[in-house]
């Protein structure tokens, strides 16, 4: 869910500002007087702090955004991705097939044509799902297209078009049971979880883990970041922390869950499970349950130190501003749950 008014109020903010910005700055031109120079520059440096704040509204209530590879390095290309492809690289099936869930536009296939040998490309089948239908358009383009994407160490160009098959569909993981894909030796998460209703997860753990072939290696990779980076903020989002999501997969069912961090510039999280007989979908959502009120206290006690500090600088407003942005979306799960 968009604030659609609260963003329109952001937009409109920020339109503001800007228009009053340039006044000041054809205003300063005009002034002789050095002392009322001054002060207009003063004014003009606080309306800029009221601008970036109200460009920092905008993004937390914009839909959120797919990042292309290499923009976000640092954790976007996590080294959990890179050990996905060593795992690719020695599988040891002739042909490999792989889900990618909530694939955005491409960084993980992307990833594999930089990291993996043609040869190895060549074994695997890729699907690729998204509920957005541009991102969908998108990466179904750059395949017909042949657009190269990647390039590998010694400079050859690299395509979608390079994996044994590639596809791509439109699809919103709530529909996934009804949704016929085949199966798969490797189901990918990457970047999505956050995104997810974290009531939603333990029946998209259940629909995932039905996609996973029945050989004992076959696995569901899920990667995440644990906070949201300041630059795009989400207010409909939930950040998991490591230990947390390895207590809800080991309610589901996975008994030897286990999840790594990796402190990136901004954290992530890596958890990798093979196949369990049976899903338990209701005890983890009492584990659901359980982390959601851990975390609500945990995020009212930050919001109150937050307001016993003296500084009222712009950072220090929008670390208030998702706090309490968290708050309420947590409170809103857990009060659509009781209904
Ligand atoms: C942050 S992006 C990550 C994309 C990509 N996996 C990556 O690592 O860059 C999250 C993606 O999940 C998709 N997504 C979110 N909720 C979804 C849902 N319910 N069903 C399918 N896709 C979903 C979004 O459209 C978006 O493209």
């Amino acid at each position: 869910m968009i604030y659609q008014r609260e963003l329109a109020m952001a937009k409109s903010a920020t339109k503001v500002f800007e228009d009053l910005a340039k006044d000041l700055t054809r205003l300063i031109g005009d002034i002789t007087d050095s002392a009322v120079k001054r002060q207009v520059g003063v004014a003009k440096e606080e309306l800029q702090a009221l601008l970036s704040l109200a460009g920092f509204l905008e993004a937390l209530f914009s839909p959120p955004r797919s990042v292309p590879a290499g923009e976000k390095t640092a954790f976007r290309e996590d080294a959990a991705l890179r050990d996905v492809c060593q795992w690719l690289a020695h599988y040891p099936s002739q042909k490999i097939c792989v889900l990618d869930v909530g694939c955005g536009i491409g960084n993980v296939p992307v990833t594999m044509l930089h990291g993996l040998a043609p040869a190895m490309l060549a074994k695997i089948t890729y699907v690729g799902i998204d509920k957005d239908p541009k991102i969908v358009d998108g990466l179904i383009e750059a395949h017909k297209n042949h657009s190269p994407l990647a390039k590998s160490d010694d400079g050859q160009e690299r395509k979608l078009g390079d994996f044994f098959s590639f596809d791509v569909h439109l699809v919103d993981v709530a529909n996934l049971s009804q949704t016929i894909l085949g199966k798969f030796d490797l189901v990918m998460c990457h970047n999505l979880v956050h995104e997810i209703p974290p009531f939603a997860i333990p029946k998209l753990l259940s629909d995932l883990n039905s996609l996973l072939k029945s050989e004992t290696l076959a696995e569901i990779v899920v990667i995440d970041m644990e906070v949201l980076p300041r630059d795009e903020p989400e207010s409909d989002a939930f950040t998991w922390g490591c230990r947390e999501f390895e207590r809800l997969l080991r309610a589901a069912g996975y008994k030897n869950a286990s999840a790594t961090k990796h402190d990136k510039s901004v954290p992530v999280f890596s958890s990798v499970v093979t196949k369990a007989e049976n899903v338990d979908v209701g005890n983890a959502c009492l584990e659901v349950r359980r982390v959601l009120e851990q975390r609500q206290k945990l995020l009212i006690r930050s919001y109150e130190s937050l307001r016993r500090q003296e500084r009222k600088d712009f950072v220090m407003m929008c670390d208030i501003i998702l706090v309490l942005a968290q708050i309420a979306y947590v409170a809103r799960c857990l009060e659509q749950e009781d209904h």
